[in-house]
């Protein structure tokens, strides 16, 4: 592999090298970091493309045409920001009441060349990548031009063992370069890829391949975080077992040490080196597919949520650009895993799309110590942190003097997203972590917005943020608060299910394999209007706050687990009759899991906490550990009308210690079982 490097960063005081056997093919250097500094307060960021409009002035404005003219807003946008190798001939083809969305018609683009041929080509020393290892200290930088040179072998790899326009390609891995690249590459040949959480059991692994009927697996020998190794492809090797689809597993030496080789396994970094650094990327529909990923719904059975090419890209660019005033040389440090949406928007496309330098975030906040994020901040020098809640209130815990020791006057933006923003982590996050220089932006969106739909900014010069909300719709983003009746809610101080009624780039367009569960979950509940399955308040300002799930979905440290999944798994154990799982709040999780388990005849006193524990092992057996039950409570029966219902709004109460407020329980089959749970859980829970 000619003249390609992947780099390492050589650090103060020592050099690092890269661990895995890729340091054969790829030099490591040193290169002056480049920084950028701006202004910390407001900025709002001009759209070059409407400044000689003079009917687009102001905020009001643009907000106004992309709802009105959205032909003109969107298309105009997706001419200039995102190259084409033929351009469009209609913006789009949407009739909300049926769910049928489509943008750019007859378009054809590669998102690879997007996000990274076309600044290699410019700006081809520009970092691309920082990838924060697990170790502090030890983070490896690559440019647009080492990533193109990644992104081309692993497409040629992918390409030459017969993966295809439309194959679809399971991707296991650790937050890193190589991980980015397997994205990328399968954009490069019109493969979908599917990533899977690395921190997903081998039984749901399973599941989301054969959903996605996946021939290509790609993982890594093993996972390093906060100081531990995680077995990938022992997991792997567990999930293909149960695959009769897997015809291929790629594996990356992420820490080179010694695993298991078997018949369908390839070494990934053998097989990228002897392939050329030429692809030509595949010229796709605006349409095709660009990549599914799987979140919880109100069944057991994980959605396959799917996206397209050129409305997700145009999206997550302009949402990227946009909320957090990104400017040209910063460093934008969102941490969350590649597994998740988040990583996907704001690590991978968003940012590499505008041709930023992003961050991958190998670790945990709290390693080695809680100062983790404050500290990378000062060492990369970051411009933008965004992140979740629940770390917020985890570290704020740990005290000031983990974050007052570093210097963090490299940050302008201070984002979060995933769960509701309590004001105590607000305050700190605003006051502490950004010294009250910095805005926090309040971002709410979901798996299926593709990008973030609320949030404070953009908005008007000098326009306010107000504390822990999302307040303000993005560009294309027109909310509706609906009632009990369906009905819109007009006006302000209103509360109701969050629906969107309007069509924006960005939003999913199908449930891979199941479009009518697509159809049902999001567009039949309330016809002509996008149903998120978030309730949502609007205050006398006309501010958005999102008031939580409406559906049996948990919201656990920001990550989405529907009820019916956990209790699936604990379902299976032999001595389970029943099982009902609700969220409670958690401090620090935001929510916590609390299992109502029904047991097949009386458990031993002595036995309930072994009981207890294989329970959770069932959870993490089947979905992982991070979906683990915090409280379990066996009771001799669960709170059910006669239509055989379980009334989870009173479990919710028992598991919240607000036993006074469980309203009428009079239309249950047998009443005095609340009187059960309320004892053993007051008993159990000492409260
Ligand atoms: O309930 C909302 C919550 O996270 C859900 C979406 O989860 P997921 O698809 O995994 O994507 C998470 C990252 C985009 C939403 O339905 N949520 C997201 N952002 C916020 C939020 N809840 C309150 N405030 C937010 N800012």
């Amino acid at each position: 592999m000619a003249g390609a490097k992947y780099v390492c960063r050589i650090g103060k005081t020592k050099p690092v090298f890269l661990i895995s056997s890729l340091k054969n093919q790829f030099t490591c250097h040193t290169r002056k970091d480049v920084f950028c500094t701006h202004l910390r307060g407001i900025t709002t960021t001009p759209f070059p493309e409407f400044q000689g409009d003079p009917q687009l002035k102001s905020h009001a404005d643009l907000y106004n045409a992309s709802l009105q003219n959205p032909d003109y807003f969107w298309g105009t946008l997706a001419k200039s920001r995102l190259q084409w190798f033929q351009k469009f001939n209609q913006v789009k083809d949407c009739d909300i009441n049926k769910g049928h969305i489509r943008w750019f018609m007859d378009g054809k683009l590669n998102a690879s060349v997007n996000c990274v041929d076309r600044y290699a080509k410019k700006t081809g020393d520009a970092i691309a990548l920082i990838w924060e290892k697990d170790e502090p200290g030890t983070e490896e930088y690559v440019t647009y031009r080492q990533l193109s040179q990644m992104v081309n072998k692993m497409a040629n790899m992918l390409k030459s063992s017969g993966v295809g326009r439309g194959d679809r390609v399971a991707i296991y891995l650790p937050t890193s370069p190589v991980a980015v690249a397997a994205m990328m590459a399968c954009a490069r040949i019109g493969a979908i890829h599917s990533v899977v959480f690395a921190g997903f059991s081998s039984d749901a692994l399973a599941g989301r391949i054969i959903d996605a009927d996946a021939e290509t697996v790609i993982t890594a020998d093993e996972g390093v975080r906060g100081g531990k190794l995680i077995p990938l492809k022992q997991t792997v090797d567990a999930a293909v077992a149960q695959c009769p689809c897997v015809k291929r597993v790629f594996v990356y030496q992420r820490t080179g040490n010694d695993v298991p080789m078997n018949k369908l396994d390839i070494s990934l970094d053998k097989e990228m080196a002897c392939q050329s650094d030429v692809c030509d990327p595949e010229e796709m529909g605006s349409e095709d597919l660009l990549f599914m990923l799987y979140t919880s719904g109100s069944t057991g059975k994980p959605k396959g949520i799917a996206h397209s090419t050129a409305g997700y890209l145009l999206y997550a660019g302009i949402t990227q650009k946009h909320v957090f005033d990104y400017q040209e040389g910063e460093r934008f440090g969102c941490v969350a895993d590649i597994g998740w949406i988040t990583g996907h928007t704001y690590v991978v496309y968003g940012p590499l799309s505008n041709g930023a330098t992003t961050v991958l975030f190998e670790s945990t906040p709290t390693y080695p110590d809680p100062g983790r994020y404050w500290e990378m901040v000062q060492r990369l020098k970051l411009n933008q942190i965004y992140l979740a809640p629940t770390s917020l209130r985890l570290l704020l815990k740990e005290g000031n003097e983990w974050v007052t020791k570093y210097d963090r006057s490299s940050l302008r933006k201070l984002g979060c997203v995933g769960e509701p923003l309590n004001s105590e982590a607000y305050d700190w996050y605003n006051d502490v972590i950004g010294d009250g220089k910095c805005e926090v932006v309040d971002t709410w969106w979901q798996t299926e917005t593709g990008g973030i739909a609320i949030a404070p900014r953009p908005s008007a010069k000098g326009a306010k943020i107000v504390a822990a909300k999302p307040m303000r719709p993005h560009f294309g983003i027109q909310p509706a608060l609906m009632d009990k009746d369906g009905k819109e809610l007009t006006g302000s101080n209103v509360q109701g299910a969050l629906c969107i009624k309007s069509v924006w780039p960005g939003m999913a367009r199908t449930i891979y394999g199941d479009h009518k569960r697509f159809l049902d979950t999001y567009y039949n509940p309330y016809p002509g209007y996008y149903f998120s399955g978030d309730g949502a308040h609007r205050c006398e300002e006309g501010y958005y706050q999102i008031t939580g799930r409406m559906d049996d979905v948990m919201n656990v440290s920001g990550h989405r687990i529907g009820t019916a999944e956990v209790e699936d798994a604990m379902d299976n154990h032999a001595q389970v009759a029943e099982t009902a799982v609700v969220g409670y709040p958690h401090d620090v999780k935001g929510e916590g899991i609390y299992a109502f388990v029904v047991p097949m005849g009386d458990v031993d006193p002595e036995e309930a906490d072994a009981l207890k524990a294989e329970l959770k092992l069932m959870v993490k057996t089947v979905i992982g550990s991070f979906a683990q039950p915090d409280k379990i409570l066996f009771t001799p029966g669960l709170p059910k009308t006669r239509s055989g219902k379980i009334m989870r709004r009173i479990l919710r109460k028992v598991a919240d210690n607000k036993p006074d407020e469980l309203g009428d329980i009079s239309t249950l089959v047998d009443p005095s079982v609340v009187e059960i749970l309320v004892q053993r859980h007051s008993e159990e829970f000492k409260v």
